[in-house]
């Protein structure tokens, strides 16, 4: 299915944000301010990813994509980027279970030749296995980076068209090359953990979503957190580059 683009039209917005993308961010500083050993913040993340999912499932939201390990992240100690390697492996082999039994659908998206093959099957095993799902998408974006997404997207646009003149390349010719072309644009962007920063995320989806920050580190981050950033969601005004004018009399002053 072919989405609006929030640069060359309107987007349809809704009650409840459509597609909310998430960076958990903070679950180092939160097991470190209880002398806990990092690992154990990731852990404990991983059961905040189990706790918004159902919560994003239950409230209607159709895509949840959640920023799990970044192209910079294997800059990490190799300790903590393997145990974070074994704990991807696990949850792809345990979760998916309980996903695939609530009709949700999971897709991983980045580059994953540099995963192990071990990893890559598990994941195209778990995208196999729900693919028919229709309820809730869950994207996982592992050695993902904005950057990265932009350049495969322009290679792969060139493999198909070599000859492509320049001048006939617009939006609609490269965007369902990105590696999320199957989804709206995020309408919603969370980031915990205190830091105000894109992090190479999905650069070019991110162009009208609205942005939320919040200081709650990932672990401490559940339903009741989710549901203050739709408040906060709730009390912006969408205007993708109109005048508020425009919003509530929409036919009145032109369409520039
Ligand atoms: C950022 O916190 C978190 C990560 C780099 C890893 C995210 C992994 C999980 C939430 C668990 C596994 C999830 C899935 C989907 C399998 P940080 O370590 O950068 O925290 P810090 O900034 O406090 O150091």
């Amino acid at each position: 299915m072919q989405h609006i683009s929030s640069t060359l039209g309107v987007p349809d917005t809704s009650y409840v944000p459509q597609h909310v993308a998430i960076i958990m961010d903070g679950n180092g500083r939160w097991a470190t301010q209880r002398h806990l050993p990092r690992i154990a913040g990731h852990n404990r993340g991983l059961d905040a990813v189990r706790a918004v999912v159902e919560a994003s499932a239950a409230r209607g939201v159709q895509f949840l994509t959640l920023f799990a390990f970044s192209s910079e992240n294997w800059r990490r100690p190799a300790d903590e980027v393997s145990f974070l390697m074994r704990l991807f492996m696990t949850a792809l082999r345990r979760e998916v279970v309980k996903m695939h039994a609530n009709n949700i659908r999971l897709r991983v998206v980045g580059d994953l030749s540099r995963f192990s093959p071990r990893i890559q099957q598990l994941i195209a095993d778990a995208e196999a296995r729900t693919a028919r799902n229709t309820g809730l998408t869950v994207t996982i974006a592992a050695n993902y980076g904005g950057r990265w997404d932009l350049l495969q997207a322009m290679r792969k646009m060139l493999a198909r068209q070599p000859m492509l003149d320049p001048e006939t390349i617009d939006e609609s010719v490269l965007a369902p090359h990105l590696a999320m072309a199957y989804a709206p644009e995020p309408d919603l962007f969370i980031r915990t953990g205190g830091e105000q920063r894109i992090s190479n995320f999905l650069l070019w989806q991110l162009a009208y979503s609205e942005l939320y920050f919040t200081d709650t580190y990932w672990p401490d981050f559940d339903a009741a957190e989710l549901d203050k950033a739709f408040a906060s969601y709730r009390q912006r005004e969408r205007r993708f580059g109109r005048t508020s004018a425009q919003l509530v009399a929409p036919g009145l002053s032109g369409t520039a």
